[in-house]
């Protein structure tokens, strides 16, 4: 495992932090994003679809449960999905729905509340932990696996001056 960790002072850190991650992710990743309500899961999955291309709104999928993006990652098409399980009910939900089919090698999956996807949920790539911290918020990196291990590789933060 690797990791890195940040503090991240005021909104416009994270969404700096979603720009620098939308370049280092690669098709096939998946990503746990963990923290209480209003840590910034969303804040920081917004930040990286717009760095990405995505022109349009992003507003947390409460309902839907997943929403799939068209972007661009490291110059290449990429479907990205962001999930918010928060509101799932059980895991069976989560399979007829036919989520699993947007876990494969073309796709990038951003998670929120994957604690509620236990047993379903193909396993991360790398898990983001927010908290709040002060005025600010700590977040936390772990890579699980080398398309993870890659990622943080990869990754250009804090940007250099
Ligand atoms: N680094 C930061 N410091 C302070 N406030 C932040 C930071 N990043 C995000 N925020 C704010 O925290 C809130 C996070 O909300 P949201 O992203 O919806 O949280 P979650 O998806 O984890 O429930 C937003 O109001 C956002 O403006
Ligand atoms: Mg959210």
């Amino acid at each position: 495992m690797r990791q890195l960790k940040f503090y991240l002072p005021d909104e416009a850190a994270t969404r700096e932090l979603g720009a620098a991650l939308a370049p280092a992710l690669a098709p096939g990743m998946v990503v746990y994003l963990h923290g209480d309500l209003g840590a910034g899961k969303t804040a920081l999955v917004r930040a990286l679809l717009h760095a990405a291309g995505h022109a349009g709104h992003v507003k947390s999928p409460t309902y839907t449960l997943a929403e799939p993006y068209q972007v661009r990652l490291g110059g290449q098409a990429v479907e990205t999905i962001h999930f918010d399980l928060y509101r799932m009910a059980s895991p069976e939900e989560f399979l007829e729905a036919g989520f699993r089919d947007y876990f494969n090698h073309q796709t990038v999956c951003l998670v929120e509340w994957p604690e509620k996807g236990d047993k379903v949920l193909p396993p991360p790539d790398m898990h983001v932990l927010l908290q709040v911290s002060g005025q600010g918020r700590e977040v936390e990196l772990h890579a699980l696996s080398d398309l993870g291990i890659q990622c943080l590789d990869r990754l250009r933060y804090p940007p250099s001056p």
